[in-house]
C-alpha cells in the first residue's frame, strides 16, 4: 500500500453567503473529524481572473505589482477547514493565470521565471496571511505542462524556504507526464505526485514504473443522487484496488453553484440557496464517511484488497499501530459515473470470508457501519452502525449522530445603502422565489474583485 487519502476542490460560491448556524454546519458536514465526510484532503483553485467552468476566481495578483491574498473565498474555505481538521492536507492549482504572466499570452511557460514567482506569492501570501500551509501544487490543470518549468519551480519552492511544499504532475491524463518522467531523471525528481482526471480505476503500465504516488486529482463529477452516491462508493475503492491510487479527489467539493450552471449538483453536498439556509447533506457525504471516518492520510493500504467473486470490492487500510479499517463496496448497475461509464458487471447476493492473519490476528471484535442505496424500496440508509461482528469489520470509534439539516431562513425587509445614501427603506421582499444578493458573512471579508466590499447590518 501506499499512504492513504481522500479528497476535494471547490465550487463553492455561494457557500460563503450562508448565515449561521448553517454555513457553519455544512462546514461541518465536509470536514468535521468523525462527523460527515471528514475529508483528508482540500484542494483549491489558485483564481486566475478567468471563467473556469462554474465562475470566475480573482487572482491574488491582477498585475505585476499588485498582491492581495484576501480576494475571493478560497482563503475562508482553507481556514475553515483547517480550524476542523488541523491535518488537512491543502492543494492549491491554478486552472488559468492572469495575462501579465505570460506577457499577455495565454501561455505560462515562455516566462517560467514569472509564473514560478507567481505561484510562490501565493504559497507565501496563504502562511503570512492566513497561517495555512499549503502541502502541494500543481501545475496547469487539464492544460499542457513544461518539463522546464516544472524544474524551476521545484527550484523556486525549494530556494524560498517552501521544500516541504510538494509537486503534483500534470492534472491531466496519465500520458505524456508519466513518459516524460521516465526519461528525465530531474523531472521525476521534481514530481512528488502524478495526479490524473477521470481515470476510471484505471492507469497506464509507465505511471507504476515511476513508483510515485498515484491519485486520481479529479474524479467523481456526478449528479449527487443516489447513483453518484454508489459511483463515489465504488471509485474510492476500485481507485486503489484496480491501479492502486492513493487519493482520490471529487470536482467539486460542495454543489454551492446555481444547479442550471454546467454540471449542476455534481458536489458530495448540495447548499445551493443562501437566501433560505436549505442544505442537503447527500449519499457521497456517506459513501465518503466509510472510508475517512476510519482512516487518516499517513494510513497504508493492506495488500489484501480485491475484488468480491459475485462483485464489489474491498479494500484494507491499517495505521500500523493494529488498527485496521475494511471498507467494502457491492454498488451494481446503479453506480455509474458520467465519466467514464462503468463497465458491465453483476452483483450478487454472496457470502465472503476473511481470515487475519499476523498483526492483526489477535482482532476479536469489529464495529460496522452500512449504507444501503436501495431503489427498489426506496428505504435507503446511510451510515447507520450496526451490531459488532466478531472478527470481521471496521475499526472503532465514538458514537455518531447526524440528520441532514433543512433549516429555513425568512427575509422580509431589505435596506440599501450606497455610500451612506438610502436607495431603498424596508422594501419588502415577496419574490422572486429564488434569488440572490452579493452580500456576504463577516468572514468574505471583500466580495470577489477588486474595489467592491459590501458591509451588512441584520
Ligand atoms: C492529526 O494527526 C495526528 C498524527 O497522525 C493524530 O495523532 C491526530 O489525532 C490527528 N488530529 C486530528 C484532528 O485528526
Ligand atoms: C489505534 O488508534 C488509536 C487512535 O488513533 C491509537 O491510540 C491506538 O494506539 C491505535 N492502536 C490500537 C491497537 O488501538
Ligand atoms: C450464506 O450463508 C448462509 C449461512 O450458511 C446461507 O444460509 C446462505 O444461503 C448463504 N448465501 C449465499 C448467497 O450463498
Amino acid at each position: 500500500g501506499g499512504s492513504k487519502t481522500r479528497l476535494l476542490p471547490s465550487t463553492s460560491r455561494l457557500l460563503v453567503n450562508y448565515a449561521q448556524p448553517y454555513r457553519s454546519q455544512i462546514m461541518d458536514y465536509l470536514f468535521k473529524p468523525n462527523f460527515g465526510a471528514s475529508l483528508h484532503i482540500l484542494k483549491v483553485e489558485i483564481g486566475g481572473d478567468a471563467q473556469t467552468t462554474d465562475g470566475t476566481e480573482p487572482s491574488h495578483m491582477h498585475y505585476e505589482n499588485d498582491e492581495n491574498y484576501f480576494r475571493g473565498y478560497e482563503w475562508w474555505l482553507m481556514r475553515e477547514a483547517k480550524k476542523r481538521n488541523p491535518n488537512i492536507t491543502l492543494i492549491g492549482l491554478p486552472w488559468a493565470f492572469p495575462g501579465w504572466v505570460g506577457h499577455g499570452k495565454n501561455w505560462p511557460y515562455d516566462f517560467p521565471d514569472i509564473t514560478a514567482s507567481y505561484m510562490v506569492s501565493w504559497i507565501l501570501g496563504a502562511k503570512q496571511y492566513h497561517d495555512l500551509d499549503i502541502d502541494y501544487v500543481g501545475i496547469w490543470n487539464e492544460k499542457n505542462f513544461d518539463s522546464k518549468y516544472i524544474k524551476l519551480l521545484r527550484h523556486t519552492l525549494d530556494k524560498s524556504g517552501l521544500e516541504k511544499v510538494r509537486i503534483i504532475a500534470s492534472d491531466n491524463l496519465w500520458q505524456p507526464i508519466t513518459y516524460s518522467m521516465l526519461v528525465d531523471r530531474e523531472l521525476a525528481e521534481a514530481v512528488d505526485v502524478i495526479g490524473a482526471h477521470y481515470p476510471g480505476t484505471t492507469t497506464v503500465m509507465e505511471a507504476l514504473k515511476t513508483q510515485k504516488k498515484l491519485w486520481s486529482s479529479e474524479d467523481y463529477s456526478t449528479f449527487n443522487d443516489e447513483v453518484g452516491g454508489g459511483c463515489w462508493a465504488r471509485i474510492l475503492n476500485q481507485n486503489y484496488v484496480n491501479r492502486l491510487m492513493t487519493a482520490t479527489i471529487s470536482w467539486n467539493l460542495v454543489a454551492s453553484y446555481y444547479e442550471d450552471l454546467p454540471f449542476g449538483r455534481d458536489g458530495l453536498m448540495t447548499a445551493e440557496e443562501p437566501w433560505t439556509g436549505n442544505y442537503v447533506v447527500e449519499s457521497p457525504i456517506w459513501s465518503t464517511a466509510h472510508t475517512t471516518q476510519f482512516s487518516q492520510s499517513g494510513w497504508t493500504y493492506l495488500q489484501t484488497v480485491g475484488h468480491l467473486a459475485h462483485g464489489g470490492s474491498y479494500v484494507a487500510l491499517t495505521d500500523s499501530k493494529g488498527n485496521l479499517t475494511v471498507v467494502i463496496e457491492t454498488m451494481n448497475d446503479h453506480s455509474v459515473c458520467i465519466r467514464p461509464p462503468l463497465l458491465p458487471f453483476n452483483v450478487t447476493p454472496q457470502n465472503v470470508t476473511f481470515q487475519l492473519k499476523g498483526s492483526i490476528a489477535s482482532i476479536r471484535e469489529l464495529q460496522v457501519w452500512q449504507s444501503r442505496f436501495d431503489f427498489k424500496t426506496k428505504k435507503p440508509f446511510r451510515f447507520k452502525k450496526l451490531s459488532p461482528l466478531n472478527f470481521l469489520g471496521m475499526s472503532t470509534r465514538g458514537d455518531h449522530f447526524g440528520e441532514p439539516g433543512v433549516p429555513k431562513v425568512k427575509w422580509e425587509c431589505a435596506t440599501g445603502l450606497l455610500n451612506g445614501y438610502p436607495l431603498w427603506k424596508n422594501t419588502v421582499v415577496l419574490g422572486p422565489k429564488n434569488c440572490w444578493a452579493a452580500i456576504g458573512p463577516h468572514s468574505f471579508e471583500l466580495a470577489q474583485f477588486d474595489n467592491f466590499a459590501v458591509g451588512a447590518k441584520l
